[in-house]
């Protein structure tokens, strides 16, 4: 690329930001236009809450603005790399999204885009495509260089449902193959795959991994994702509590995701959840349980009342058997039964908690809803945490920007 040419993408970066989420919503509509094939792999549920176009144009843009030095993105591409691994994206889907969104740039600016700004375009896409699936290929290769690793899709079977609240089901999947599966690093997900009647399509989600990590199943936790209007039902959540049954086949990519315990790690340990963020928090928290983890562990979860207080009973067992292990609890409102039990009530406010670690490695996991992780992180910096001491993951793309 040349000077004059990332002149040019500097250049439109004020354009973009203008017309960031434009440009991608019509780029979306000409790329299932021309390749409605594309459909089976995008989550068309986020297609129309519109947070995949925010996440795309977000990521442009950040490219845009740094195009002089694109590695300053390497987080940022790790992240989106490991949700691209988990959906089996491959190097020439990025041909097909390159002409896409080219073409995009030159249909909504119309006029301005001159021939000049559209080959720096194409160049510019050119090379953040080639970083994006060099570090794709890498994921790729850690996969199948791990034991009993693999990559794309692999059928399992369900060998066990099971209630774990009133709208949390667990469900636990073994290898179709026979085989075994690669342990997954505590807080990773997976992707599920599905064929969808009502749409006629494929459709994939994720579901963080609930259980310690080990070489025969993993186990996902899924809640009944509810509409306001009754036609507006989460369609893989209500599909797989309603009509997964054990002995049914559903297809896995290899757990990804790099929100995940630092290895081997000694330091004091919170774990902040809202709601079934819990779901990979529980496998973090069985993990350091396994491996003896000596030093403070505190458990805080916020959820609206005991009936959807998933894992409650195991949790239960946890704190009173571990002596390191403190949990505090949040109902939105409590009953004088809750109140005996030390259920806090209201809203998770971790300033009412005086027994956090004060050792200052202690790391930070957070895991809930987008505005229940900006409190928590606002409220762990307002308390002089480290951000650099705060994870957090958010189940849909990435929109929140704190790190
Ligand atoms: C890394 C990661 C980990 C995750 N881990 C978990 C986990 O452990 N457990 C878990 O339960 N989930 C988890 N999720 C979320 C999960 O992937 C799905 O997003 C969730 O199950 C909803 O999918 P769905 O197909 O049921 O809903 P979708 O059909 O995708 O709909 C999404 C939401 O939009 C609503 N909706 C749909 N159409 C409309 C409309 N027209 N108007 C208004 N609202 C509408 C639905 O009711 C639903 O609440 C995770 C996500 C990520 C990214
Ligand atoms: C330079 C090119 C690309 C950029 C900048 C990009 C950016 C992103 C971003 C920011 C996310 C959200 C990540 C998160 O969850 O936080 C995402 C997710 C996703 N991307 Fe890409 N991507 C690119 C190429 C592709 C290609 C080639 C495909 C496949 C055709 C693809 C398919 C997906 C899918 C399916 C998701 C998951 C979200 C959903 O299902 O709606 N992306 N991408």
């Amino acid at each position: 690329m040349t000077d004059e040419q990332k002149k040019l993408i500097t250049a439109t970066v004020p354009i973009l930001k203008e017309n960031g989420v434009l440009l991608t919503t019509h780029f979306y509509k000409r790329m299932f236009t021309h390749n409605p094939e594309l459909k089976n792999i995008f989550n068309m549920g986020n297609q129309q809450s519109g947070k995949q176009q925010t996440a795309l144009a977000m990521a442009v843009l950040a490219y845009a603005e740094n195009i002089a030095n694109p590695m300053v993105l390497l987080p940022v591409v790790d992240r989106i790399g490991h949700k691209h691994t988990s959906l089996d994206i491959r190097p020439e889907h990025y041909i097909i999204v390159g002409n896409h969104l080219i073409e995009s740039i030159k249909e909504v600016l119309g006029d301005p885009a001159t021939p000049a700004i559209i080959d720096a375009w194409g160049v510019a896409y050119q090379q953040l495509a080639e970083l994006m699936s060099g570090h794709e290929a890498k994921l790729y290769e850690q996969q199948t260089s791990k034991t009993y690793g693999w990559t794309g899709w692999r059928p399992f079977i369900l060998g066990k449902k099971e209630a774990e609240s009133a709208e949390i089901t667990s469900f636990y999947l073994y290898p179709g193959d026979g085989g075994k599966v690669t342990p997954h690093l505590p807080g990773q997900y997976l992707s599920i795959r599905t064929f969808l009647k009502s749409l006629n399509l494929k459709q994939a989600r994720q579901y963080s991994i609930s259980s310690a990590p080990n070489e025969d199943y993993y186990r996902i936790s899924v809640k009944r994702e509810k509409g306001v209007n009754l036609d507006t039902n989460g369609l893989i959540s209500n599909y797989l509590h309603d009509a997964v049954n054990e002995g049914d086949v559903l297809d896995l990519t290899a757990p990804a995701g790099n929100f995940v315990l630092t290895e081997n790690t000694t330091a004091p340990i919170v774990l902040i959840s809202g709601g079934v963020g819990l779901t990979p928090l529980m496998s973090m928290l069985q993990s350091l349980i396994a491996k003896d983890h000596e030093n403070p562990i505190t458990w805080i979860h916020g959820c609206r009342n005991k009936s959807v207080h998933a894992f409650k009973d195991h949790l239960d067992y946890i704190t009173t058997t571990k002596s390191n292990v403190k949990q505090h609890t949040f109902y939105n409102v409590i009953t004088p039964e809750d109140k005996e039990n030390g259920i806090l009530e209201g809203y998770l406010d971790i300033n009412t908690i005086p027994e956090l670690p004060k050792d200052p490695d202690t790391n930070y996991f957070i895991c809930g809803p987008s505005a229940f992780i900006t409190r928590q992180y606002q409220d762990l910096q307002a308390k002089g945490i480290d951000k650099k001491l705060i994870f957090f993951e958010e189940f849909g793309p990435q929109v929140l920007q704190m790190n």
